[in-house]
């Protein structure tokens, strides 16, 4: 157990936020399987403020997924105060505010925000004390290591949100440049939570339970972000929890199991989305529930490219068995 600010985390396992994946749905269902902290996709400050009915729909959050974190991402802290107000209003049941420091998409950067306001510490620090200092709740904030390769500045970018009073800091161990891909750098970071006086979280290419282990002993960092190594592949959340109960490693999923997952999962979607957009959402997710099992070629094809209702989901499963 560990806390942010007040608030009691009952596992090392966040759920890292992911635009088009971490729906309502995912949240809840990642949930069952031990995350401790969720968070949701990135939230438009600006759509907030306009009222954008989509943008306020990534409000909604259950009682059951608690404690949850509301991910927000604009280029102007005022922006962002207003913004807060919207969540509070909206939703009673939020626990922490997080702020996107770490997007590195042109749309997103090019307003100044996401991963731009790593660029400049001292500008980042005067944003971020704004908001900390306006949010009744404590705010969080995921940053990379920095925005390219020669501008690593992740140890004054975390000082700066520190003393801005940031109360948990996640850290996607790739810069801004390298997007999504590349190797997550983790000997960069070793030993750094030791030098932080708030809880580091850490996140990129946590794929399996060793990976996990591997980079909690190199960073000494307080939890881990679970993103793509966990979809279609919930076992690992379990996997790691368990380890750290009893020191043992649960057996993978076997395929039977991740297709009754996969079940699971479509249905909460179908419930929050409709059927058709879950299915068309799900097109690029169910596949990953067959990534590691062998012969599985078809079926993915299949997933991607033909589902459009429940029942041809339940087809396509059952030509696969
Ligand atoms: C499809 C996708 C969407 C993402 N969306 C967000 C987001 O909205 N906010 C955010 O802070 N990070 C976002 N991320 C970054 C992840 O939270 C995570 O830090 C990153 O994927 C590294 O972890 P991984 O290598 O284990 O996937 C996204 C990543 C992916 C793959």
């Amino acid at each position: 157990m560990w806390k942010i600010g007040n608030v009691e985390i009952k596992s090392k396992v966040v759920l890292a936020p992911m635009a088009g994946i971490t729906s309502l749905a995912y949240r809840n269902f990642m949930k069952k399987f031990g995350v401790g902290l969720t968070v949701t996709e990135m939230v438009s400050d600006c759509g907030l403020i306009y009222g954008n009915d989509k943008t306020i729909e990534y409000l909604k959050t259950t009682e059951d997924e608690k404690p949850v974190a509301i991910q927000l991402f604009g280029g102007n802290a005022e922006n962002i105060c207003k913004a807060i107000d919207v969540v509070l209003k909206e939703n009673s049941n939020v626990d922490f505010i997080d702020i996107n420091l770490g997007c590195p998409v042109p749309k997103v950067t090019k307003t100044g925000a996401g991963s731009a306001l790593l660029k400049e510490p001292k500008k980042l620090y005067e944003f971020m004390k704004k908001i900390c200092d306006y949010s009744p709740l404590p705010v969080t904030a995921k940053i990379r290591l920095g925005w390219d390769e020669k501008s690593i500045n992740f140890m004054e970018n975390i000082a700066a949100l520190e003393k801005a009073g940031v109360k948990a800091i996640g850290l996607h161990a790739r810069t801004a440049k390298q997007g999504y891909s590349g190797k997550a750098n983790y000997e960069i970071i070793r030993d750094l939570q030791a030098k932080m006086s708030v809880p580091l979280i850490i996140s990129g290419d946590i794929y399996t339970l060793e990976n996990a282990l591997q980079f909690l002993d190199i960073s000494k960092a307080t939890a881990v972000m679970i993103a793509r190594g966990g979809v279609g592949h919930p076992r690992l959340v379990e996997q790691i929890n368990h380890y750290f109960e009893t020191e043992e490693k649960l057996p993978d999923a076997t395929i039977e199991e991740n297709i009754a997952y996969l079940l699971e999962f479509a249905d909460m979607l179908i419930e929050e989305k409709g059927e058709y957009k879950a299915m068309m959402l799900l097109r690029g997710i169910a596949t990953k529930f067959f990534d590691g099992y062998p012969n599985t070629k078809k079926i993915k094809n299949a997933l991607a490219q033909t589902l459009t209702t429940r029942d041809s989901l339940m087809r396509i499963l059952s030509e696969y068995r």
